[in-house]
C-alpha cells in the first residue's frame, strides 16, 4: 500500500492551486518513490488545452526541481488534459471512457481520486454528476478530495454535504484543511502523547491560557472577490484555527486511528462554549488593514484592493477568546488571532503555565517569567520551552532561558509539504488529517453566531490597523482584561 496505484482527476487543473501546489506535490511524491509508475493525472477545466500545452504547464510548475536526477518529460508524460464543462453530462461520459482506457494503460486497478480544486459553486454538481454518469462505480476505490471553502455557513455547508453524500460515502470524502498536513501541526499530537512530561500538566490546574496566532504579511492580493464573501473568520478561523484548537484541547484518543482521533476532536469542539449574540463584542475583535509600510514599501489598504468594495465591512483580522466547558479546560481561555498584512508571517502556539505560588526571588527585585511551551508551526519549525535559571553571577538571582528544538535542522531537504503529505494520505486511504463532516458542522455553528452579529452591524472604525502592525489595539486589550499578553518570541537568529 506504500505505492498506491491510481488515476488522479484534477478539476480546476489550469488554476492557481493545481499549478502552485498540486503538480509540485505529485512530483515530489514521484521523486521520493511514493508513487508507483502506475499513475496518471487527468486535468480537467473549461479552457481548451492540448495534452502538450498542459504538460508544458506541469513542467513549468516543477522547474524549481531542476537539479533533481529526474526526467521531467517522462514525469509529465503521465499527465493528460480534457476540456470540460461541469454541467454537461456528455463530458462526464467521455471522461469515463477515457479513464477506462488509462486504467488499462497504467494498470491502475480502477482506483480513482477526484480532486475538486476549483471555485466551490460546482462542488455539489460535480459530485452528483460523477455518480449519475457512472464514474464512481469501478472495480477499485474512488475518493473525492474537496478544497475549501466547504460552505459559507452551517446551512450552505450542510446543503453541500447532503448533496455530496448522495454520491459518496463519508469515508470516501477527503475534506482538505491544509494546516493538518503541516509537519508541526501533526507534531502537536506527538508532543502531547509521546512525552511523559506534558500530559500530566495539560489541564486547568497548571495551564493559565493557550494562544494560537497565525499572521500573514501578504494582503488579499488578487483574491478580492472570494475574500469579500469570506473574511478572516471564515477563511482562516472556522477551519485552520479551530482545527489546531481541537488538536490541543482533545483528550488522548484510545488509538491513533482516524475514527478515534476524530471522535476526540469532535468532543472538544462540542465543548466549545457558544458565544452569546449580545456578548460577541466582549469575546471577539475584528479588524481591517489600512495602508502602511512593510519592508520599506507602501502597502495599499484592504478597501483599495482589486474587487473590494471601497466601504467594505469585511474583516481581515480576527481575535477571539474561547472557552471550553469540560473538566480539563474549565476556566482556561484559548486566545486565537489571525490576520493579513501583519508584521510577520508566523504561525505559533503558546501554552502559558500558571504562576508559581510565590516568588522567592522577589527580594532581589527579579521577576519570575511564566513558563511557556511554544510550538512554532511556520515558517520557523520547532519547539521552545521557556524556563527560569540562575543568572551567571555571584548571587542567586534568576533569569529567563529558552530550550530550543529546531525541527528544520533535522531533515532539511526532505520535510514534506502539506499538500504532498495529504495527497499521499488520500492515496493510501488514511483520512486522519482530513476534516470529518461532524467537525465542519460544529465549527460552522460556532462561527455563524459571530458572523451573523458582525453582518448585522457595520464595524465602527474600519480600517482599524496599519499594514505591518500586529492588528487593532482591541486585540491586545482582549488579553489585558484578563491580565495576559500575546507572546511572540522566536529563538535567536530566527527573526
Ligand atoms: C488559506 C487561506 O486557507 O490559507 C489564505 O484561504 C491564507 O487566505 C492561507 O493565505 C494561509 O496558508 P499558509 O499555509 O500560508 O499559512
Amino acid at each position: 500500500t506504500n505505492n498506491p496505484k491510481s488515476i488522479i482527476v484534477i478539476f480546476g487543473a489550469t488554476g492557481d492551486l493545481a499549478n502552485r501546489k498540486l503538480f509540485p506535490s505529485i512530483y515530489r511524491l514521484y521523486r521520493n518513490g511514493k508513487l508507483s509508475e502506475n499513475f496518471a493525472v487527468v486535468g480537467v477545466a473549461r479552457r481548451p488545452l492540448t495534452n502538450e500545452e498542459f504538460r508544458n504547464n506541469v513542467m513549468k510548475s516543477v522547474e524549481q526541481f531542476q537539479e533533481d536526477d529526474i526526467d521531467h518529460e517522462s514525469f509529465a508524460s503521465h499527465f493528460y488534459y480534457n476540456p470540460f464543462d461541469a454541467t454537461d453530462l456528455e463530458h462526464y461520459q467521455k471522461l469515463n471512457s477515457f479513464l477506462l482506457e488509462l486504467d488499462d494503460q497504467y494498470q491502475t486497478e480502477g482506483n480513482r481520486i477526484f480532486y475538486l480544486a476549483m471555485a466551490p459553486n460546482f462542488f455539489g454538481t460535480i459530485a452528483s454528476n460523477l455518480k449519475s454518469e457512472g464514474l464512481t462505480s469501478t472495480n477499485g476505490w474512488t475518493r473525492l478530495v474537496i478544497e475549501k471553502p466547504f460552505g459559507n455557513n452551517f446551512e450552505t455547508a450542510k446543503a453541500l454535504n447532503d448533496q455530496i453524500r448522495e454520491a459518496f460515502d463519508e469515508d470516501q470524502i477527503y475534506r482538505i484543511d491544509h494546516y493538518l498536513g503541516k509537519e508541526m501541526v501533526q507534531n502537536i499530537e506527538v508532543i502531547r502523547f509521546a512525552n511523559a512530561l506534558f500530559e500530566p500538566l495539560w489541564n486547568n490546574q497548571y495551564i493559565s491560557n493557550i494562544q494560537i496566532t497565525s499572521s500573514e504579511v501578504l494582503g488579499v492580493e488578487d483574491r478580492g472577490r472570494y475574500y469579500e464573501s469570506s473574511g478572516a473568520l471564515r477563511d482562516m478561523f472556522q477551519n485552520h484555527m479551530l482545527q489546531m484548537l481541537a488538536l490541543l484541547a482533545m483528550e488522548p484518543p484510545i488509538k491513533l486511528t482516524p475514527d478515534e482521533i476524530r471522535s476526540e476532536k469532535v468532543k472538544a469542539l462540542r465543548a466549545l462554549r457558544p458565544v452569546n449574540e449580545d456578548e460577541v463584542d466582549d469575546y471577539f475583535v475584528r479588524g481591517q488593514y489600512d495602508r502602511g509600510i512593510i519592508n520599506d514599501e507602501e502597502q495599499i489598504a484592504y478597501r483599495e484592493s482589486n474587487a473590494v468594495d471601497e466601504n467594505s465591512n469585511t474583516e481581515t483580522f480576527v481575535a477571539g477568546k474561547l472557552l471550553i466547558d469540560n473538566f480539563r479546560w474549565a476556566g482556561v481561555p484559548f486566545y486565537i488571532r489571525t490576520g493579513k498584512r501583519m508584521e510577520k508571517k508566523s504561525t505559533e502556539i503558546v501554552i502559558q503555565f500558571k504562576d508559581l505560588p510565590m516568588n522567592l526571588y522577589y527580594d532581589q527585585g527579579e521577576n519570575i517569567y511564566p513558563n511557556l511551551l511554544v510550538i512554532h508551526i511556520q515558517p520557523y519549525e520547532g519547539i521552545t520551552l521557556h524556563l527560569n535559571a540562575k543568572k551567571g553571577d555571584y548571587g542567586t538571582t534568576s533569569t529567563p532561558i529558552m530550550l530550543n528544538y529546531d525541527n528544520t535542522q533535522k531533515d532539511k531537504m526532505n520535510t514534506p509539504e502539506a499538500y504532498e503529505v495529504l495527497l499521499h494520505d488520500c492515496m493510501r486511504g488514511d483520512s486522519t488529517n482530513f476534516t470529518h463532516w461532524d467537525e465542519v458542522a460544529l465549527s460552522w455553528k460556532f462561527v455563524d453566531i459571530i458572523s451573523n452579529h458582525w453582518e448585522s452591524k457595520a464595524a465602527k472604525q474600519f480600517p482599524n490597523y496599519e499594514s505591518g502592525s500586529n492588528g487593532p489595539k482591541d486585540s491586545d486589550a482582549l488579553l489585558e482584561k484578563d491580565g495576559y499578553q500575546w507572546w511572540s518570541v522566536l529563538p535567536d537568529n530566527n527573526e
